[in-house]
C-alpha cells in the first residue's frame, strides 16, 4: 500500500502509474454505471478520489457502499488538470477490508464539536480533528528535537507520588483500600500502613521536583509527561489529565528561564508552520481567521515583559471591565491575563515576581521579601500556557517557607537535600501541552486537542 501522502508530495513518480491503497470511505456518489469515492487514509490532509465504473467485477457491492467502510484500491493515478484536486484514481480493483452501516455516526453535513466530542473514538476521521491530532504529534516531536538538540536529558518522572508539587491540594489519590471499608488507626484516622505503599499517595500534579534533582546531575534536563489535577473548574482551558513539559535548568537564573521559553515557543511554531502548512491552512481558515498572521508575528518580534506590580497598575485602571477586580495580592485571572496579552501587549507576554502568597512554595524569594523569582508566560486566545521560576536554592529559607506553609517535613527531605549538597542556582517552567496545541490550532476547547478528554464529570471511552 503506498500512503496517500506520498502520492502528494511525489506526485511525479507516481502519475501514470498503478498504485494502491487503503483507507476509509469518506464520502460516495453513485450514477448508473459509474461513482466515485472519496478516500482517505489519514496519513495526509486532503483525501483521493476514486473513480469507478461497472467494469469492477465487485460492482454492485462498492455501490452499495456507506461512509466509513474500509477498502483497498488499485487503480491508475491520473492527473485532473481541471480539477481542485491534482489527480483521482482510476480503479481497477476495489477490495472491501470492512464494510460499514448505514447508521455510522459521521455524515458529510458539519458536526458540532460538541457531538463529536460524544464519539471521541470516532473524530479523529473528521478533517478538523485529523489536522488537529497530526498537529499535535507533531507539536510533541518538535518539543523532543529543540530540548535534544540543545543536549537536555530527558527524565521520565514519576506519575505516583507522596508529595504535592504546587501545594495546591487538587490532586486525585491513589490507594489499593476498600473505600466502603477504609482502615482506622484507634483514633479513628485512616491506617495508611495498610495501603499498598504503606502511605498516602496520588497521581502527580507536576514532575518538578523530580526533575529538579536530575537537573543537578545533568545540568539541562525535560520532562514530558502526563499529569493529574482535581482541580474542579470545568473551563476550556483546564482539563484533569493533561501532559506538560518541563526544563530544569541548573547554574541559570529567572531571565536564562525567559529566554530558553520564548526560544523553545518559537522553535515549535516555525517547525509546525514549515512541517504542517495544510494544516495550519485549513485552520486559518475555518477555525481562526487571523492565525498564521499572528503567528508569524509571534516569531519575528520579542515576546513583552513586565513584572506583576506594574501589570496591576495597568489592570486596575481597567477594573471596571472586569468580572473580578484587581488589586496588588490578587491572583490573576483569565480575563486578566487575556486583557494583557490581547489588549495591552497582542502579543505574548512575559509577567514577572509575583506576590510569594499566590504562588508555591519552590520559588526563590525576591529581594524585597515581597515577591518571588516566578514568570508566566500569557498568550492571546488563551491566558497563561508556561508557568515558571527560579528556585529557592537557599536550604534554610527553603525549610522555613516548608514549615510556613505547614507541608509535610519528611515528604520534601530529598529536596532538601539538594540544597545541601552541591546547591546551584536553578529555573524551570511548565508549558501546558494541550494549551500549546490550542495557541497553534486556534481550537478554542482543550477537550478538542486532546483525544481522550477527561473534565469535571467526563471520563467518557
Ligand atoms: O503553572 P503550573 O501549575 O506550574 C507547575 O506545575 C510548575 N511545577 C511548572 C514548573 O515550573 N516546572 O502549570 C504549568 C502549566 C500552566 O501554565 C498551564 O499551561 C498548564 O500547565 N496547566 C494546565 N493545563 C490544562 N489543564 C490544567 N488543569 C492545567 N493546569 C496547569
Ligand atoms: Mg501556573
Amino acid at each position: 500500500l503506498v500512503n496517500i501522502r506520498d502520492l502528494f508530495r511525489s506526485k511525479d513518480e507516481y502519475l501514470d502509474t498503478t498504485v494502491t491503497i487503503g483507507g476509509w470511505v469518506r464520502s460516495l456518489r453513485n450514477s448508473k454505471n459509474f461513482g466515485f469515492i472519496v478516500v482517505n487514509d489519514g496519513t495526509f490532509f486532503e483525501p483521493v478520489q476514486v473513480v469507478f465504473s461497472n467494469v469492477l467485477e465487485n460492482f454492485e457491492e462498492v455501490e452499495k457502499l456507506n461512509v466509513g467502510a474500509a477498502i483497498i484500491v488499485t487503480g491508475k493515478l491520473v492527473a485532473t488538470p481541471e480539477m481542485k484536486q491534482p489527480f483521482e484514481i482510476q480503479a481497477e480493483k476495489i477490495e472491501v477490508e470492512g464494510a460499514s452501516t448505514p447508521d455510522y455516526p459521521l455524515q458529510k453535513k458539519k458536526h458540532s464539536f460538541e457531538y463529536l466530542r460524544t464519539i471521541s473514538h470516532l473524530r479523529p476521521r473528521t478533517n478538523t480533528f485529523e489536522a488537529v491530532f497530526r498537529v499535535r504529534s507533531l507539536i510533541a516531536y518538535a518539543i523532543h528535537k529543540f530540548f535534544q538538540e540543545r543536549d537536555f536529558v530527558y527524565v521520565h518522572t514519576p506519575l505516583i507520588t507522596g508529595s504535592d508539587c504546587e501545594g495546591a491540594g487538587e490532586m486525585f489519590q491513589v490507594t489499593t483500600m476498600d473505600l466502603a471499608n477504609v482502615p482506622k488507626n484507634p483514633d479513628g484516622t485512616v491506617d495508611y500502613t495498610k495501603d499498598f505503599f504503606n502511605k498516602p499517595t496520588n497521581l502527580t500534579v507536576s514532575g518538578q521536583l523530580n526533575g529538579e534533582t536530575y537537573a543537578m546531575a545533568f545540568k539541562n534536563i525535560y520532562t514530558f509527561g502526563p499529569t493529574f489535577r482535581a482541580e474542579n473548574s470545568n473551563t476550556t482551558r483546564h482539563a484533569a489529565e493533561f501532559w506538560m513539559i518541563e526544563p530544569e535548568i541548573a547554574f541559570a537564573d529567572l531571565e536564562d528561564d525567559m529566554i530558553l521559553a520564548e526560544s523553545m515557543l518559537k522553535y515549535i511554531i516555525r517547525y509546525v508552520l514549515e512541517n504542517a502548512p495544510e494544516e495550519m491552512a485549513f485552520f486559518n481558515n475555518f477555525i481562526d481567521k487571523g492565525l498564521l498572521d499572528r503567528l508569524n508575528n509571534v516569531v519575528n518580534s520579542d515576546f513583552a515583559r513586565v513584572t506583576y506590580t506594574e501589570a496591576i497598575e495597568i489592570l486596575e485602571k481597567h477594573n471596571d471591565k472586569f468580572e473580578y477586580k484587581v488589586s496588588w495580592g490578587a491572583d490573576l485571572q483569565t480575563e486578566h491575563e487575556r486583557y494583557l496579552t490581547e489588549e495591552i501587549y497582542k502579543r505574548p507576554v512575559f509577567v514577572t515576581d509575583y506576590p510569594k502568597e499566590i504562588k508555591a512554595f519552590y520559588m526563590k524569594m525576591n529581594e524585597d521579601g515581597k515577591t518571588v523569582a516566578a514568570v508566566d508566560c500569557l498568550v492571546p486566545g488563551i491566558g497563561e500556557i508556561i508557568g515558571g521560576s527560579q528556585r529557592e536554592d537557599d536550604y534554610d529559607k527553603l525549610l522555613a517557607r516548608i514549615n510556613e506553609l505547614g507541608l509535610r517535613e519528611e515528604d520534601y527531605e530529598f529536596y532538601l537535600d539538594l540544597r545541601k549538597y552541591g546547591s546551584a542556582r536553578h529555573a524551570g517552567f511548565g508549558l501546558g501541552f494541550e494549551r500549546c496545541v490550542m495557541y497553534l490550532t486556534g481550537m478554542s476547547n482543550i477537550r478538542d486537542v486532546i483525544p481522550f478528554p477527561r473534565t469535571v464529570n467526563n471520563c467518557e471511552l
